[in-house]
């Protein structure tokens, strides 16, 4: 594959392996997620889930690859907490445009990783995976490109929506027009759904197939569902690429 860089300032350099022009989001979804949350909102949330997951304990030059990050809010919280070896994946070079972390950006398919083997330490996704065209197909590409990319004993993180009662609630909730007009969160979580349906529906409704795809790769540690959010934590299985697959 081609890779060539681009400097976009001093200290934004992407790595293209794919041609830009991809778009994941349309217009109407980004401008909603532009007003859920503010970027400091969103910085903070991800602080609190990466001490969580345990990261103020890591050292804080291990390579750290965060996958599905958009526009750089995980970065720079990994940034805050004093990580110096960190570099993002997007498909959009739109969004990877708005970093401004200095991290290495990689313009790539997550489901192709331009990674060497065995070269990351640790892999964090935010929300992504629910955006995934086809599943179970794509998540196990997906789940098996961080496991080659992961170092012995390298872990993997993330948070996705699970359908849990609290969101199961929140779905009814923001069906009703008169919460939508007075509470602009819930109208711009209920456009962002409304404009990923496709995807956020397959994902929600596949909890058995997720779960068999994550103890395929990797040894669990945190697998908690709550709040809507399943928050997951694991170990690379380094007999996994024994295992036939399914
Ligand atoms: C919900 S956004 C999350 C962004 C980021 N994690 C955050 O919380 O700010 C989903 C992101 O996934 C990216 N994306 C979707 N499919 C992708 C793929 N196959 N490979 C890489 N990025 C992808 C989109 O461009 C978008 O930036």
């Amino acid at each position: 594959m081609n890779t060539f860089a681009t400097d976009h300032d001093d200290t934004t350099v992407i790595e293209r392996h794919i041609h830009s022009g991809a778009v994941c989001c349309d217009p109407a979804w980004e401008e909603a997620y532009k007003r859920f949350e503010s970027p400091e909102e969103e910085i903070e949330k991800f602080i609190k889930r990466l001490r969580l997951m345990g990261f103020e304990n890591r050292p804080r030059d291990i390579r750290v690859a965060e996958l599905f990050c958009g526009r750089g809010g995980g970065l720079v919280a990994l940034t805050r907490l004093g990580f110096t070896n960190i570099e993002g994946v997007d498909l959009s070079e739109t969004l990877l445009l708005q970093n401004q972390t200095g991290a290495t950006l990689h313009l790539a398919d997550c489901r192709d990783l331009p990674f060497e083997d065995a070269s990351v330490d640790a892999v964090i996704i935010h929300g992504g995976l629910h955006h995934l065209p086809t599943l179970p197909e794509d998540l196990d590409q997906v789940l098996s490109e961080i496991h080659r990319v992961l170092c012995d004993e390298g872990t993997f993180h993330a948070v996705e929506p699970w359908l849990t009662p609290f969101l199961r609630f929140v779905h009814a909730v923001i069906e009703v027009p008169a919460v939508r007009k007075f509470y602009a969160k819930g109208d711009a979580l209920a456009v962002m759904i409304q404009h990923e349906r496709e995807t956020y529906e397959q994902w929600l409704n596949q909890p058995a197939a997720i779960r068999k795809l994550l103890g395929k790769y990797f040894k669990s540690g945190m697998n908690r569902t709550a709040w809507g959010k399943i928050i997951y934590t694991g170990v690379k299985d380094k007999f996994a690429s024994e295992i036939p697959a399914s």
